[in-house]
């Protein structure tokens, strides 16, 4: 019998000790992450742009007796991404068991409006800031050897296109596509990589993102559950990628989205 059918449902979800880096904690999706993480007993080092929002998800999860560290980070800015790498390796002796990529920014509106400033932001930092930050990551983690995991998130628009979403759907289905091919070459090591890829979730993204009421309106109709995510539900599955429940799943792409989009 494999180690693995020897564990209990308990053991083989169990986040205790484990060192985790969060992109995106200061609100949404990243924020609901780095909360529960940290309620599962893992040591979180966060990451956003927003430091006020982020030292303030910090000091919550700390009066909540769990632990967890802010750590600034523009990830439109190469040298800033290596900063923030250096210090968690620093920090932490190189242990990083867990990367949860979750920052992203999007802008609704007609491809034809777009400008290139525009898809620069959006691909630096939905696409090459992941890819950076995992790059420099990934060796101390392969050193380790203790089968380390890469949770990347992308979004339903990565997998069937979106309507105003042209752009970044592009992105989205770069991180998708990089992550399968990531997951290819870390299986050697034991490092499993995996996408998670939300429907509409009720963030400020979402909130800010779409202008138009009528729009949010269809997109809420359009989902046979008739509502939005949570951000807890997302983060949930980007818990699950990162347990030991979890070991021989890597290079999958599972949408949480109350049924919007269904895969075979
Ligand atoms: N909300 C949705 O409906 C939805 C749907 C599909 C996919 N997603 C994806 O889920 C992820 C999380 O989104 P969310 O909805 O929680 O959004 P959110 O806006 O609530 O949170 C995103 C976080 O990323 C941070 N961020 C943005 N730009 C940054 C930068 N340059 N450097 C560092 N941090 C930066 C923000 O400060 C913020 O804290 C994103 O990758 C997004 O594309 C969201």
């Amino acid at each position: 019998m494999t180690k693995q059918c020897e564990l209990g449902w308990r053991e083989a979800t169990d986040l205790s000790g484990k060192v985790v880096v969060v992109t995106g904690v200061a609100s949404g999706i990243g924020r609901a992450t780095a909360i529960q993480f940290a309620g599962a007993g893992a040591t979180v080092y966060g990451g956003d742009i927003n430091e006020a929002g982020g030292n303030e998800v910090v000091s919550q999860i700390r009066e909540a007796g769990g632990k967890a560290q802010f750590v600034p980070v523009d990830l439109t800015d190469h040298d800033s991404i290596d900063r923030f790498v250096d210090t968690i390796l620093d920090k932490t002796g190189k242990a990083v068991d867990v990367i949860a990529s979750v920052a992203g920014w999007e802008r609704v509106g007609p491809f034809l409006e777009n400008t290139p400033d525009f898809w620069d932001r959006v691909i630096s930092i939905n696409y090459l800031a992941p890819v950076r930050m995992i790059h420099r990551f990934l060796p101390a983690m392969i050193e380790r050897g203790q089968g380390a995991r890469i949770v990347t998130v992308a979004s339903d628009a990565g997998r069937v296109g979106s309507m105003g979403e042209t752009f970044y759907s592009g992105s989205k289905g770069a991180i998708i596509a990089f992550t399968k091919s990531l997951a290819r070459e870390t299986a050697r090591y034991g490092i499993t990589a995996n996408c998670v890829a939300p429907g509409v979730t009720d963030t400020p993204l979402f909130h800010d993102g779409i202008q138009n009421p009528k729009l949010k309106e269809a997109l809420i109709n359009a989902v046979p559950m008739r509502r939005l995510a949570k951000s807890s539900e997302p983060a949930n599955m980007i818990l699950y990628f990162a347990t030991p429940a979890a070991d021989f799943i890597t290079g999958q792409v599972i949408s949480v989205n109350g049924g919007l989009t269904m895969h075979g």
